[in-house]
């Protein structure tokens, strides 16, 4: 009872959905916190939490997911210096570029993006940056600035000889980074956040709306375009992109990356300029490249199902085009937000290829913007038995193990694709 009164605190004062990380994890940090206390009584404990400040915020800290490291998806940070560089820059030669990093954590993100915005050219004095995180724990952290090897996770080592220095106690931050980043206490679950400042040109908001609740999670992305500037972009996590798909913000992608912009209305005209813009997909494919004039309309979902169910029986085996189509139209559906019916086709698919690497990965895709999280494993997990070495696949498994906070198994699987990424490159 007192665990699912502060379960339900947890959702309301910061937003956290109890299932993303399980009630198990939130367990264990009431337990922790209790221990710390020297309270053996759960009902006691949630007394003190109703009346201590200092009793909450460490209990934000021992339930968070502060897993972060720098260039975390490193696609993002190169999608970021070519905007700044071909669009930013040439309409604001003197302007300042203000960047939003919202959580940040122990500060690996906004200290990657100010690494990036110099090595893009831009000066200090152009660049403005606000890192936001609700625990005051990490934000001494990243205040520090002193790091171990493990938040750098293999990535890059030029920029860590350039911009920091090895001591016993770790890797220190160069001052002129760390002079670059304005860090903030703050709650991204609160309507208010941030209501009074000026808008931002990027805002990175990366892999903390796959921990709130839905009403959180509508809420919060309202307030994520309210910050952002017309022609500026929204950069959240991987795992989070589906999430945008009733939202007005119009998505741009660069390789494996979507960002999005807030819909002003003449987006017809910035589509048609825009060197390379894109709906938003939830399977990382260009969905514009599909063949849409194979998808059956939204209200004709009766349609999908006879199609399906002559298809697959009468044709146990499919012709090639056939079989490529079934999938495609389900990474299709997938990308119009049609779910279900994108799981009914893969599994028809892989009725017809039970080897399908390709047809397990976008199923786990699905399963996961269904928040079956159990069920999506499984499938990636298919995928990477089929393909040891397929790193979409591993990563997938890997972002979904620490969403869930299981960390060990997260780490064990990025340790592996850094072997692969390391294997490509010699
Ligand atoms: C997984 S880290 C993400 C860090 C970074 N953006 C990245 O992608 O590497 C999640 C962070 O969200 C913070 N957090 C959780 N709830 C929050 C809230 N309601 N408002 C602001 N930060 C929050 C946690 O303190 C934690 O540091």
């Amino acid at each position: 009872m007192a665990q699912s009164v502060i379960e339900a605190l947890l959702k309301s004062k910061i937003g956290l959905d109890a299932n993303s990380i399980g009630a198990e994890a939130i367990a264990s940090a009431i337990y922790q916190r209790m221990a710390d206390c020297g309270i053996t009584d759960i009902a006691h404990y949630l007394g003190k939490l109703q009346v201590s400040t200092q009793e909450w915020e460490a209990l934000i800290d021992t339930v968070i997911v502060p897993e972060t490291w720098f260039f975390r998806e490193p696609e993002s940070f190169a999608f970021l210096k070519h905007y700044v560089l071909s669009e930013w820059l040439p309409k604001n030669p003197q302007g300042v570029l203000r960047v939003l990093s919202v959580p940040c954590a122990t500060g690996e993100e906004p200290y990657s993006i100010a690494i990036a915005l110099l090595e893009a050219g831009l000066n200090p004095t152009n660049i403005h940056i606000d890192a936001v995180d609700i625990s005051n724990k990490c934000l001494s952290k990243a205040q520090r600035a002193i790091y171990s090897q493990y938040s750098f996770r293999g990535n890059s080592q030029s920029f860590q000889e350039c911009y920091f220095q090895a001591t016993k106690a770790g890797y220190h931050l160069c001052e002129q980074v760390k002079s670059m980043v304005n860090f903030i206490n703050g709650n991204l679950a609160d309507p208010a956040f941030l209501a009074d400042t000026p808008l931002y040109d990027l805002v990175f908001c990366r892999n903390l709306l796959i921990y709130f609740d839905v009403t959180t999670k509508e809420r919060t992305i309202q307030v994520l375009e309210r910050l952002l500037r017309p022609e500026g972009l929204l950069f959240v996590g991987h795992a989070e992109t589906w999430l945008l798909f009733k939202t007005q913000l119009i998505s741009v992608r660069q390789d494996s990356v979507v960002a999005h912009r807030k819909s002003t209305g003449g987006e017809n005209v910035r589509k048609n300029h825009h060197p390379n813009p894109q709906r938003q997909s939830i399977t990382g494919k260009n969905i514009d490249v599909l063949n849409k004039r194979h998808l059956p309309k939204k209200n004709n979902s009766k349609f999908v199902a006879q199609e399906r169910l002559n298809v697959a029986p009468q044709n146990p085996i499919l012709p090639i085009e056939l079989k490529v189509n079934l999938l495609e139209t389900a990474r299709a559906l997938a990308d119009e937000g049609r779910l279900d019916e994108a799981v009914k086709l893969c599994n028809d698919y892989l009725n017809q290829n039970q080897v399908s690497t390709e047809a397990y990965l976008l199923l786990g895709q699905v399963q996961q913007a269904m928040a079956q999280n159990e069920r999506a494993a499984q499938s990636f997990q298919k995928a990477i038995y089929l393909q040891p070495t397929h790193q979409e696949a591993l990563t997938h498994l890997a972002l979904l193990k620490e969403h869930q906070g299981n960390a060990d198994s997260a780490n064990l699987l990025w340790q592996r694709i850094h072997r692969l990424t390391k294997d490509k490159q010699f």
